[in-house]
């Protein structure tokens, strides 16, 4: 029997997993979960679209879940603080078969509670509740970072001006340090195997990765594709001076992970994909595809 999944939110995750979902020959029944208010347009996908908002209460949100055997949170941290731990009760209360919440990312039991950035520990609440029962089947896919954000201006490493074509590539805590990324599109494909090409689905924390690079790769790429490129680095003190100057800014909070170099890489020859084999999509190949030139 196909199952039943629902998606919640379709940003650049949630699309991603439409897109590969809705392709895979299983033909899964899929529904996405969007707030009312949403303008993101589905009309081309062959899905349901239910409303909902994953901030309101679990009481609220625990009918709009029951009836699936497979829920799947792509919202990011964007419902706010709380929000993934109720959504994780709701999902339980509603007695949803399979449970993947929205983890995709660096490996949080790792890095800890108390870590530079608060929301992390969270994502620990909602594991420790998943661990504490066994009603609910989980998943967490671990990814590293998404190989786009390594590039978005706000993450703080590379830095790019158009009007003089030079980059500025800024590496967290040293060098050496290492990043595991994996491509939006990769997470799609992936997941969609995971969920649909196994009979029994893989329980508990599965680590998938595109590629595992430095930060000297990264300034590498960015170099190649033409760039003239002026390279630093920001070490783990500088990040926690800049913190304390500014607590609500995000920035230095998700630099230090980096910077640490604790729970953000691993081989891609251990993964779920690099284990079977499955073909991603490198630094290299990504870089080639999307950065712009100067
Ligand atoms: N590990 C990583 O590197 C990492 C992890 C997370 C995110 N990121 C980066 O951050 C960006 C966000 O990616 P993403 O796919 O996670 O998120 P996203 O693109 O911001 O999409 C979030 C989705 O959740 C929906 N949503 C927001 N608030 C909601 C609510 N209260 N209730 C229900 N749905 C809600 C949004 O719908 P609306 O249309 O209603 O707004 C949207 O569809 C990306 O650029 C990604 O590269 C990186």
């Amino acid at each position: 029997m196909t199952p039943k999944i629902l998606i919640i939110g379709a940003g650049e995750l949630g699309l991603s997993l439409i897109r590969s979902l809705t392709s895979h020959p299983a033909h899964p029944s899929v529904s996405v979960l969007l707030r009312a208010s949403s303008s993101t347009d589905l009309s081309t996908y062959p899905i349901k679209v239910v409303h909902g908002d994953i901030s309101s209460t679990a009481e609220e949100l625990t009918p709009l879940l029951e009836g699936y055997d497979i829920v799947i949170s792509a919202t990011g941290f964007a419902g706010g603080p709380n929000s993934q731990l109720n959504l994780a009760h709701a999902v339980l209360e509603a007695g949803v078969p399979h449970y993947f919440p929205w983890q995709f990312g660096v490996d949080y039991d790792l890095i800890g509670r108390g870590s530079s950035q608060p929301l992390f520990d969270e994502q620990l609440d909602v594991r420790d509740l998943l661990r504490s029962q066994d009603k609910t089947k989980w998943t967490i896919v671990s990814t590293g970072l998404f190989t786009s954000f390594l590039f978005h201006p706000s993450f703080g490493v590379v830095d790019l001006d158009s009007s003089t074509g030079k980059a500025t590539v800024n590496a967290l805590g040293g060098w050496s340090n290492g990043i595991t990324v994996t491509s939006a599109e990769d997470i799609g494909r992936i997941t969609s195997k995971i969920v649909l090409d196994n009979p029994d689905i893989p329980q508990g924390v599965v680590y998938i990765a595109s590629d595992t690079i430095k930060f000297e790769d990264v300034s590498k790429e960015v170099e190649r594709v033409g760039w003239k490129v002026d390279r630093k680095i920001i070490t783990v003190e500088e990040l926690e001076v800049r913190r304390k100057r500014d607590p609500e800014d995000v920035g230095p909070k998700y630099a230090l992970i980096w910077a640490r170099n604790i729970g953000v890489s691993w081989d891609v020859g251990v993964t779920w994909n690099g284990k079977r084999g499955i073909e991603v999509e490198s630094l290299r190949e990504w870089v080639d595809r999307n950065l712009p030139r100067p």
